[in-house]
């Protein structure tokens, strides 16, 4: 171990003696004081998600927009600035790769898609948007199960005048991933389980990487392989029934099955991803939407208008929401999409450079890590007015997300695959919500935090008005 450690801190002097000193080329910046560690505790300092913070706040002053650090134990280029993000996202598997700290793919499984590159990236993602795109084609029983899912949390309010919507909105959304995943509903004991090891295994995703019995890490990778012995258990029971079972639609597991040169580690490492991917970003976006809503009568109302006409078009019609309905909440779109550029759910994602880099007049060497900040452009003044105001007034021209400014789900080859699929939840439960209450946080000061992952502190307590008797 003190080996390890002395290797380490020689070659972040010789790095930095070597490398940085005689190349002018490199962006401007500095790697700090402390060796191995840089710079990467001042660059996690929890901050309220709708700024950049004062690490980056400070750099960018001083550098500018591409400035040099050394974070999570590399030299790093950390890039607040969207042409060069974009730079950096389309060249995935060819200039740059993904770069997660070891938590990731120890935590996670080596074959999880985000920390994957290559070939095998790009197998394993196709079969991932295989099943996506049965969102559009099957969007009736999509959006019937997202319905129902919705309904079950918001009629659980009736005798409730307070609640934690954090908490609520993470049920929300573990049940529709675990249903359209495994088709598992929220008392099956299966899905019980699984939800009660995702709360050590999140905790373990962002703590140091000690693999101890009993640090939150060991505890993680513990969680991992019994959710995976879970999912495991499910994928045989389906094997040994050939045919889909009439009371119940196709769901992730089926879509795996007919893949049959992918391995059971591959398909556990799938089932995994998407689980995870699905659950935590999603009831952000939810938590962070009612927060600012919640502050902001004037879009609220006008949300209301908008879902009351969805309601009396459906008196007409009957029946659940469909397709058509959703691609008639425009206002919503624009809720969705501002709290996405303000709230920043994901603050950066991890590349490293695969070979040596030129990008207008800087060079960056091979191995070197690079962090395209999302928020770093989203609340940037150059390019959103007013970027601290929660303004969904300007997505309405329809130009504001356009090209290489807006990117809450990330660019290139691996763009989010349930961007949709997050939206569309959000949309539903956003239809229900507006329809049967209003709310007002009860906390000013509970904002929304990155840590670098966004929370609450206090889980977003809000206080509930039922607009019209809960039936
Ligand atoms: C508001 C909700 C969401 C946000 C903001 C979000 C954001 C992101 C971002 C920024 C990335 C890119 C990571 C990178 O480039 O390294 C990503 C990738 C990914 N997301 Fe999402 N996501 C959301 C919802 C979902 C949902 C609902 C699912 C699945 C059900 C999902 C599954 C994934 C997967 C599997 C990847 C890895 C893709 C790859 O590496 O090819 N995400 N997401």
């Amino acid at each position: 171990m003190l080996f390890g450690f002395l290797l380490c801190l020689v070659t972040t002097i010789l790095i930095y003696y070597f490398g940085v000193r005689r190349n002018p080329r490199l962006p401007p910046g500095t790697f700090g004081w402390c060796p191995i560690l840089g710079q990467t505790l001042a660059f996690l300092i929890p901050h309220a998600s709708t700024s950049v913070g004062d690490f980056l706040e400070y750099n960018i002053k001083r550098y500018g927009k591409i400035f040099r650090s050394h974070l999570f134990g590399y030299p790093t280029i950390v890039s607040c600035d969207a042409e060069f993000n974009m730079f950096v996202l389309r060249n995935e598997g060819h200039l740059f790769a993904s770069g997660y700290p070891r938590n990731i793919p120890e935590v996670l499984g080596d074959l999880t898609l985000i920390h994957l590159t290559g070939e095998t990236h790009k197998r394993l993602r196709g079969v991932a948007l295989s099943f996506f795109a049965t969102v559009k084609t099957e969007s009736e029983h999509f959006l019937a199960d997202i319905e129902a899912g919705a309904l079950e949390i918001i009629n659980s309010w009736k005798d409730k005048e307070t609640l934690h919507f954090c908490d609520e909105a993470r049920k929300f959304t573990f049940n529709v991933i675990v249903k359209q995943i495994l088709s598992l509903r929220p008392n099956d004991h299966e899905a019980t389980e699984i939800l009660h090891k995702f709360h050590s295994f999140m905790e373990g995703l962002i703590s140091m990487p000690v693999n101890f019995p009993g640090t939150p890490y060991a505890k993680a990778i513990k969680a991992r392989l019994e959710i995976e012995d879970i999912a495991r258990v499910l994928l045989h029971a389906r094997r040994k029934v050939q045919t889909v079972d009439a009371e119940r639609r196709t769901d992730f597991l089926d879509v795996l099955l007919t893949y049959e040169e992918l391995s059971e580690e591959e398909i556990v490492s799938m089932v995994m991803g998407l689980l995870l991917g699905g659950y935590e970003t999603t009831a952000s976006l939810l938590a962070i939407i009612v927060k600012f809503l919640g502050d902001d009568p004037k879009a609220l109302n006008e949300l209301q208008e908008e879902h009351q006409k969805v309601l009396e078009k459906k008196k007409d019609e009957g029946g659940g929401l469909r397709w058509e309905d959703y691609q008639c909440m425009t206002f919503t779109q624009n809720v969705i999409n501002e709290a996405l550029r303000l709230g920043n759910v994901v603050k950066f994602v991890h590349r490293r450079t695969i070979q040596p880099i030129q990008y207008k007049g800087y060079e960056i060497p091979k191995g070197w890590k690079v962090l395209p900040v999302f928020t770093g452009v989203h609340m940037d003044s150059s390019l959103y007015l007013d970027p601290h105001q929660f303004n969904p007034w300007r997505w309405q021209n329809g130009d504001d997300g356009a090209g290489k400014r807006f990117m809450p789900f990330g660019g290139g080859k691996k763009h989010c695959p349930g961007w949709e699929l997050a939206k569309i939840e959000t949309a539903v439960f956003i239809h229900h919500l507006v329809l049967m209450y209003s709310w007002t946080p009860l906390m000013d000061t509970d904002v929304p935090i990155s840590f670098p992952y966004l929370d609450f502190k206090h889980g977003l307590q809000i206080s509930l008005k039922p607009l019209s008797p809960v039936s």
